[in-house]
C-alpha cells in the first residue's frame, strides 16, 4: 500500500497547537464535556455510569437510533459507526475498490477522499470545481471522465474547501447518472446541516438508492472532533458487511465515553448546529467587511454552507505570504497548494468565535504587505 504524506495535517502538526489565531479551521467551535452534558438533564449522572468494556463493534444501538433520524428512509442497521469520518473513508476505499478499478473524485478536496482511493490500487481522475463558476462541477466533464472500468464517484457537498453547496438539479443528476452506470456513489456530507439556509439542505445520498453512502461525523457542523465519532449510512449491504469486517483490523469498536457524548450531542444536533450556524454568519460579516476593503488583494466566492471558503490571494505567493503571516502576526492560513491547488487560493475558517479577532491581526499585517 502506497499513502503519500496527508498534506493537510502534515501543515497542522506544525502549527496547529502552537499558534494563536487559527483561521483555516473546517471544524466548528467545540466545547467541553461539562457544557455538552449541561444540555441534557441527567446526562451528567448516566456519564459517570459508561462501562468502559468494549462495545458493539458498528456502533452502540441508542446511538445509531440517534444518527438514524439525520436520515428519510435510513435505519439503525444501516448505521456503521467508526473512530472518525477518516476512518470510515479508509474503510470504504478498500472495501469498495480494488487494482484496475478507475474512480471520480470531486477536486480540490479532503486528500484522502482520492489518495485511500490510490492506495488501493485504482486509478483516479479528478473532477475539478473551477473559481469562475462559482466551485460547481460541471456535469458534461462527468461523461468525459467515464471509462469502461469506471466503479465509483466520490463528491462532497456542503464542500471542503470552498464551502460550495450543490445545486438540488446538480444533485440529482449526479445520482441518475450513478445509478444508470452502476456506480457506487460516495457523498460525504460531513459538512451537512450547516446550510445557512435549511431550505437549501440536500437530501442525503443514502436516502436516494441503494449504491449510495453517505459519511457523517460529529466533528465538524456539531463542533465535536474530540469525540472522534463519525459513520456511514448506507442500504448497502454488501459494503455495509465488508466495511464491518475491515473494521475489525482497524478499531474493532468504538470508545464508549465518545459514544455517550456522541448519542447526546446527536439528540441534540439542531441546538448544536444552530449555534455553529450563527458564529459562522457573525463571522462572515466581518469576512464580507475584510473583503471589501481588500477587493485588491483577494477574491472571495462567498460560500452557502459549512464552515470554510477559499479565497485567492492576487498579489505575491500564497505560500510564502502564510508562511510570514503565522511568523509575524500569529495567524494561520491553509495554502491552497495543500490540495494541489496551483492559483493561490488559501482555505479560511469560519467556524471559531476567535475570528474578529484573528482579523484584526490579520489586517494589521497587511497594512505593511
Ligand atoms: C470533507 C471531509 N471529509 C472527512 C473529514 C474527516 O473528518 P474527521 O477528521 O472528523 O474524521 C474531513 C475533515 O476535515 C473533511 O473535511
Amino acid at each position: 500500500m502506497n499513502l503519500p504524506p496527508f498534506k493537510l495535517e502534515r501543515y497542522f502538526a506544525k502549527y496547529e497547537f502552537n499558534t494563536e489565531f487559527l483561521l483555516c479551521s473546517s471544524d466548528c467551535e467545540a466545547m467541553s464535556i461539562a457544557d455538552l452534558l449541561a444540555i441534557e438533564e441527567d446526562a451528567s449522572e448516566k456519564f459517570q455510569q459508561v462501562w468502559l468494556g468494549y462495545t458493539e463493534s458498528q456502533g452502540s444501538p441508542s446511538l445509531r437510533v440517534e444518527i438514524s433520524k439525520l436520515y428519510e428512509t435510513i435505519t439503525p442497521e444501516d448505521i456503521l459507526v467508526h473512530t472518525g469520518a477518516e476512518e470510515a473513508i479508509y474503510l470504504f476505499m478498500f472495501a469498495a475498490f480494488k487494482r484496475g478499478d478507475h474512480v471520480i473524485v470531486h477536486s480540490p478536496g479532503y486528500q484522502s477522499l482520492a489518495d485511500v482511493a490510490r492506495a488501493t490500487g485504482c486509478d483516479v481522475s479528478p473532477w475539478r470545481a473551477r473559481e469562475e463558476n462559482q466551485w460547481a462541477l460541471n456535469l458534461d466533464e462527468l461523461r468525459h471522465l467515464m471509462r469502461t472500468n469506471t466503479k465509483g464517484l466520490v463528491i462532497n457537498t456542503p464542500h471542503n474547501p470552498t464551502g460550495y453547496l450543490m445545486s438540488r438539479a446538480d444533485y440529482k443528476t449526479i445520482h441518475t447518472f450513478a445509478q444508470e452506470n452502476k456506480l457506487l456513489l460516495f457523498s460525504d456530507e460531513v459538512y451537512r446541516e450547516s446550510e445557512y439556509d435549511p431550505n437549501d439542505r440536500l437530501p442525503a445520498a443514502c436516502d436516494l438508492g441503494e449504491d449510495a453512502i453517505s459519511l457523517g461525523v460529529t466533528s465538524k457542523t456539531y463542533g465535536l472532533a474530540g469525540l472522534r465519532i463519525g459513520w456511514i449510512a448506507t442500504k448497502n449491504k454488501k459494503i455495509y458487511e465488508r466495511m464491518a469486517s475491515l473494521k475489525d483490523y482497524t478499531t474493532i469498536c468504538n470508545s464508549a465515553p465518545s459514544e455517550f457524548l456522541a448519542e447526546v450531542a446527536m439528540r441534540n444536533r439542531q441546538k448544536l448546529a444552530q449555534r455553529n450556524i450563527d458564529i459562522i454568519k457573525n463571522n462572515l460579516v466581518v469576512i464580507d467587511e475584510l473583503f471589501a476593503r481588500r477587493a485588491n488583494l483577494f477574491s472571495w466566492v462567498r460560500p452557502n454552507a459549512g464552515s470554510m471558503g477559499f479565497p485567492r490571494l492576487l498579489k505575491g505567493d500564497i505560500e510564502n505570504f502564510c508562511d510570514d503571516l503565522v511568523r509575524k502576526a500569529g495567524v494561520l492560513l491553509l495554502p491552497g497548494s495543500m490540495y494541489d491547488d496551483s492559483r493561490n487560493h488559501f482555505r479560511l475558517g469560519l467556524g471559531r468565535k476567535s475570528l474578529p479577532l484573528a482579523v484584526e491581526r490579520l489586517e494589521k499585517y497587511l497594512n505593511s504587505y
